[in-house]
């Protein structure tokens, strides 16, 4: 079976999802698998060659696409080729036949369902969520809606749009009386922090409104927890039949991976002991009620979405009151949360042939 595996991407993730992907390409099971490491641009160009997959050695990218090769996906007769472009310079490059799509892409534009749709319309077997899934998964409005008709618990949210910025008075009066403080805005589509602040009074409010309006269109206000925890769980399957892992409590509130997280790291080697060292503790300390709830949540959450391949979900724990709550899902997570599976005996590339399977059924 030969693999494409994309990462890159026109996102504010790049760099992130270079991290995933090189990780990804070196622990896939090359006896079973072939795999063709694509890098996607900034401007969601693909290319391919021998040097992609030493990608993290060059500071200079131009450099490195000087030395490989663009290509486009095609289908011709229902199969998959990674086409030389422009498709009329051929000039004795021959088109690559792929048998699936691994997209390592994290963030909107990428994660969010747009480059799922494409994939689709092209007849391109792909791994991990479809269309919807994906999309429901990056707006976070849609998302809770979806999960409260599933029993899954979520903090109260409002949702507003430019023309209720227009009137910020009476926006301001409705999250007061609907929510009171302290509140979190965040723009509603995630995939970055940018534009996320907690507000404790009407002053901090009217700065949060504006700031998270620079970012989107649509925002959301959120009651906010004072006193919480985060705990992390990746659910593995399909909306039929899928499994948690381990369960993680993030040290640090950041939405991505740092590069010292990726130093530490060994993919191949003992990479969850490296990760877990710096910025997380796995397993999460919580008794054994507590992670037995959060990771059946996680795989009811995981499936009420429609999810396929590897999430990771991340939950709020209210200190005050032990209540856990749906926070957020990453369709396509870092790392493809790898280092939750290795503590339940699913080694990283198990994971990856799992997930390719699961596309492939
Ligand atoms: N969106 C990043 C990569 C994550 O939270 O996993
Ligand atoms: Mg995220």
């Amino acid at each position: 079976t030969r693999v494409a595996m994309l990462f890159g991407g026109k996102s504010v993730e790049h760099e992130v999802s270079v991290i995933s992907g090189i990780q990804a390409v070196m622990s896939m099971d090359t006896d079973k698998y072939e795999v063709i490491p694509v890098y996607m641009t900034k401007r969601n160009e693909m290319y391919i060659g021998e040097e992609i997959g030493k990608i993290e050695s060059y500071k200079n990218i131009d450099e490195l696409l000087k030395k490989s090769q663009r290509v486009i996906m095609t289908n011709e007769d229902g199969k998959v080729f990674l086409t030389p472009f422009p498709v009329k310079l051929f000039g004795g490059k021959k088109p690559v036949e792929i048998d699936v799509a691994f997209p390592v892409v994290h963030g909107t534009n990428v994660e969010d369902g747009a480059f799922q749709g494409y994939l689709k319309t092209m007849g391109i077997p792909f791994v991990g969520c479809d269309v919807t899934a994906s999309a429901i998964g990056m707006d976070k409005y849609i998302m809770k809606a979806v999960l409260k008709e599933c029993d899954v618990p979520v903090l109260d949210a409002q949702l507003y749009t430019l023309s209720d910025y227009a009137q910020i008075e009476t926006l301001l009066d409705k999250v007061e009386k609907g929510l009171g403080y302290p509140v979190i805005v965040k723009p509603v589509n995630l995939g970055s922090s940018v534009g996320i602040s907690v507000a404790k009074n009407r002053v901090e409010l009217t700065h949060s409104v504006d700031d998270a309006f620079k970012y989107a269109t649509k925002v959301l206000v959120e009651h906010a927890i004072t006193n919480l925890r985060e705990i992390n769980c990746s659910v593995l399957g399909d909306e039929n039949d899928a499994i948690a892992s381990e369960c993680e409590e993030p040290l640090h509130t950041k939405d991505i991976l740092s590069y010292e997280d990726k130093y530490v790291s060994n993919a191949k080697g003992s990479g969850s002991k490296g990760m877990a060292s710096v910025s997380r503790k796995i397993p999460a300390e919580l008794s054994p009620e507590k992670r037995e709830e959060v990771r059946e949540l996680a795989v009811r959450s995981f499936k009420a979405l429609g999810c396929n391949g590897v999430s990771r979900i991340d939950f709020m724990i209210d200190e005050d009151n032990g209540k856990l709550y749906f926070n957020e899902i990453n369709t396509i997570p870092g790392s493809l949360a790898f280092y939750l599976w290795e503590p339940v005996g699913v080694p990283y590339k198990e994971l990856l042939d799992r997930m390719i399977q699961l596309s492939l059924k």
